[in-house]
């Protein structure tokens, strides 16, 4: 393997974001509405899931073929019994010229307090906190189980301290539930080090009961922000960033948008995905994945499953957003439930 693996549209591959739960504690309505994540809800059984040397062995597999980056996910990824060592373990992982991989996670923030230091120290880099809303009952409607809004904003003040930072707030905006507190959210993270980033809501899944008139454009998000506090736009980080940067014009940081719906960005999407149970997705809106827990338990060489993951990725054409945009047909018309993102990750 090598770093110049490309997709059929010539994309390459930089970014592996491993799901290592199906389970949550809280049961946001755009995610897990609860009327379908129920008791009766057939979560993965224990037997299922990768464990933690078969999780590294594909992520070696990954980073041979360039993947500088790995996200861990879930469901609520902190809910993995000792997930400290799986960080361990992927921290010992280098590229092939020998760097130290960008090792970050994506929480709900409710267990994120008791846990930053304990993820820093086993070598997490950063983390991305999912927060709706400052207001306590908005913010209970949105993650349907009653969490305060508090103990997040703690999670996220543990975070930053520990070293964990900039940490990222994620805000998904689902229009006449939480859109009147994008403004309370981009006053209270101004002239902080957390970086705020309003996500559109998305059709992913089939359990949200998505509508369209339900997303709020990322462009009235930020006309919305300009209004009050003026920013400017700035350049990506890097080629493929999902969120597009807003500088606030006095100097008090950064905002971002994540635009899915309205601005589709998969022409330079680099990211596949990793089940819990080990199947490897090449787009967060597909349909079917390609089992790779089974070739890990049937006795395959490293090499075996590093030429696999090269011929699902030459053959990638995933553009679903793009596809969405262009009034394409959603996909699960014909092929098939589109799978849920609480199983994938974000
Ligand atoms: P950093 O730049 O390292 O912070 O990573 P990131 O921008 O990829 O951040 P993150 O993983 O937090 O992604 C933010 C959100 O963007 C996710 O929770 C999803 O809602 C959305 N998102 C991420 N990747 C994709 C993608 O490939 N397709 C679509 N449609 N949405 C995505
Ligand atoms: N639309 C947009 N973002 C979503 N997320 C989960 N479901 C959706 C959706 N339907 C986001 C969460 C979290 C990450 C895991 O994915 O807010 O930040
Ligand atoms: Fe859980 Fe995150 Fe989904 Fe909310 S968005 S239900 S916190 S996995
Ligand atoms: Fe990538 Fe699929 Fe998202 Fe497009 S819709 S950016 S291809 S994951």
């Amino acid at each position: 393997p090598n770093g110049l693996l490309t997709d059929a549209l010539a994309r390459p591959l930089r970014d592996l974001r491993i799901s290592v739960t199906d389970r949550c504690n809280f049961r946001c309505v755009y995610c897990m509405p609860k009327d379908v994540f129920d008791k009766n809800y057939a979560f993965l059984p224990q037997s299922a899931l990768l464990s933690f040397e078969e999780i590294t062995r594909v992520a070696r597999v990954f980073v041979a073929h360039g993947v500088e980056k790995i996200r861990l996910t879930g469901g609520e990824p902190l809910l993995r019994k000792h997930i400290e060592r799986l960080i361990g373990m992927l921290r010992e992982i280098r590229t092939p010229d020998g760097r130290e991989l960008d090792l970050t996670l994506t929480t709900n923030g409710s267990l994120l307090a008791k846990k930053a230091r304990a993820l820093k120290d086993a070598g997490l880099n950063r983390v991305t906190v999912s927060l709706d809303s400052l207001n306590d009952a908005i913010f209970k409607r949105m993650n349907d189980v009653d969490f305060p809004v508090d103990d997040v904003l703690h999670g996220i003040e543990a975070a930053q301290a520990a070293g964990l930072g900039p940490v990222k707030v994620n805000m998904v905006v689902k229009g006449g539930v939480n859109d009147g507190e994008i403004l309370p959210m981009a006053r209270r993270f101004k002239d902080t080090p957390t970086i705020l980033r309003f996500i559109e809501y998305m059709d992913v899944g089939d359990s949200n009961g998505w509508k369209m008139d339900e997303v709020i454009p990322s462009a009235e998000v930020v006309r919305r922000i300009d209004a009050e506090l003026p920013l400017e736009e700035i350049e990506p980080n890097y080629t493929g960033e999902t969120a597009e940067r807003w500088r606030y014009r006095d100097g008090g940081g950064e905002i971002g948008v994540i635009s899915s719906v309205t601005q589709a960005f998969c022409s330079d999407c680099s990211r596949a995905r990793l089940s819990t149970e080990g199947k490897l997705y090449t787009c967060l809106f597909a349909t079917g994945g390609h089992d790779l827990r089974a070739l890990l338990r049937t006795g395959r060489s490293d090499a075996e499953i590093a030429s696999v993951v090269a011929g699902i990725w030459r053959d990638r054409g995933d553009r679903y957003s793009e596809l969405r945009a262009a009034g394409v047909p959603d996909p699960s018309r014909t092929a098939g439930k589109k799978v849920e993102m609480s199983y994938i990750g974000g």
